[in-house]
């Protein structure tokens, strides 16, 4: 972002810019230009010498670091001033300045100086539910606090230039879970290698790393697990994936997460990914093995394994792709997908025909989202008391469909 920092940026350009929604306005473009408080600033005063009234910028963005010149200008602009970035790398200011198309999920009528930011860090960032579950989850125990999705190239570029107050906690998607450790002034001690939460913490705005994929994902397969052996009236103390041989298909994030709480559990970790020296650093950290990812779909040593994975290969739009091919499913007892858009995946709809028992991603995004929720609204006691089954389909896109939390 050439050097702009961002520091100085508040919310109350949300005042401004509705108190000025229906007054005579003048449209400027910066066509091509990298947006800066100087360009922009000579650009407001070209359009106000026309004689108007009222000032509106569309800027075009390559980057969201980008689009803090125009949070600057709103904050500090001594005309009426509606300017937003344009574009998916824009989404930020049209959430929070001036699109009232996501009213339902955003509310934005409902904000105002005192609103605490947080976001979902990612890239691609369209499929993300978040949006969905954490602002309902917001004003249902009336925290004052707006949750919006953040198309991020470099995080460490991001948190650098959205350093201030009011940004005060982040989600971390794909890929930057691995990066975003680096950033962080602090990191929890479950934290493994990989952060999908960061928080700022109030008292001395330090960026504190969590990780809430780990105990998610078990806890999910575990519970699946037990819901057979009470079936089957076979109930026991003892963690049911101890002992048995988890097959991975990919190292990603989550997998890391996923792989440091089976060997908590005292399971045996195989990994497969498609980059080698990524499974081989994960199976050194974990005491697992790695193997060669084409020998995946002949592996079978035994029967009763557990499939684990969370690789991208069958998130949208790629539904009708799997990260495992159908014949190499057979021989396992529970499969687990990470991916939860779609929630159906054909990984797991292949592996039901099997007889498989199938744990879906949503399982563990639920999961996972109520320990994060719980951090951003620094351990509130009133979390406990959001209905946290989400009334939103995890088959449809974000974008369109609202939750109806009360
Ligand atoms: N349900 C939940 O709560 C939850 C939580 C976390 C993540 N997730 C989901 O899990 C998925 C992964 O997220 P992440 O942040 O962990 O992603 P990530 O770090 O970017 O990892 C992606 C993984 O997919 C593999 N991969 C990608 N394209 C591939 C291809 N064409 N062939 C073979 N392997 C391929 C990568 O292999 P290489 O190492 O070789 O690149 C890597 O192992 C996402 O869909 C995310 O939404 C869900």
């Amino acid at each position: 972002m050439q050097g702009h920092r961002f520091d100085s940026v508040s919310l109350r350009q949300y005042d401004q810019a509705i108190s000025v929604h229906n007054a005579p306005e003048t449209m400027g473009h910066l066509n091509g230009e990298t947006p800066t408080t100087e360009n922009l600033g000579n650009l407001i005063r070209d359009v106000q010498s026309t004689g108007a009234d009222v000032v509106k910028l569309l800027v075009d963005v390559s980057y969201i670091t980008d689009v803090a010149p125009i949070f600057h200008m709103l904050t500090h602009c001594q005309v009426p001033l509606i300017a937003r970035a344009v574009g998916d790398r824009g989404l930020i200011s049209q959430h929070m300045v001036h699109s009232y198309q996501h009213q339902k999920v955003y509310k934005l009528e409902q904000m105002n100086s005192g609103t605490k930011v947080f976001g979902v860090v990612s890239n691609p960032v369209g499929y993300s539910k978040g949006p969905l579950l954490h602002n309902p989850a917001f004003r249902h125990i009336g925290y004052n606090g707006i949750y919006v999705p953040l198309l991020v190239g470099n995080i460490g570029e991001f948190l650098g230039v959205y350093s201030c107050d009011d940004f005060t906690g982040f989600s971390v998607g794909i890929p930057h879970k691995e990066a975003a450790l680096r950033y962080c002034d602090e990191v929890h001690h479950l934290s493994i290698g990989a952060v999908n939460a960061i928080v700022r913490r109030p008292t001395d705005g330090k960026l504190v790393g969590h990780n809430t994929d780990c105990e998610a994902c078990i806890t999910a397969i575990e519970e699946a697990f037990r819901e057979r052996q009470v079936a089957n009236g076979q109930e026991s103390h003892v963690s049911p994936i101890a002992g048995k041989l988890i097959v991975l298909v990919g190292a990603s994030g989550a997998e890391q997460a996923i792989a440091f709480g089976a060997n908590s559990r005292e399971a045996r970790l195989i990994i497969f990914n498609r980059s080698f020296e990524r499974a081989n650093a994960l199976a050194k950290a974990v005491a697992g093995e790695a193997l060669p990812y084409e020998c995946f779909k002949e592996f079978c040593p035994e029967k009763g394994m557990i499939l684990v994975s969370a690789s991208t290969v069958g998130m949208e739009p790629n539904v009708d792709q799997s990260p495992a091919p159908k014949v190499a499913l057979k021989s396992y007892e529970l499969v687990f997908y990470a991916v939860y858009t779609p929630q159906n995946t054909r990984l797991l709809q292949e592996a039901a025909e099997f007889g498989a028992v199938v744990v879906s991603g949503v399982d563990m995004f639920i999961r996972q989202a109520v320990v994060r929720f719980k951090l951003f609204a620094g351990g509130l006691e009133q979390t406990t008391q959001i209905p946290w089954e989400p009334a939103f389909s995890f088959d449809s896109p974000s974008d369109i469909v609202p939750n109806t939390f009360p």
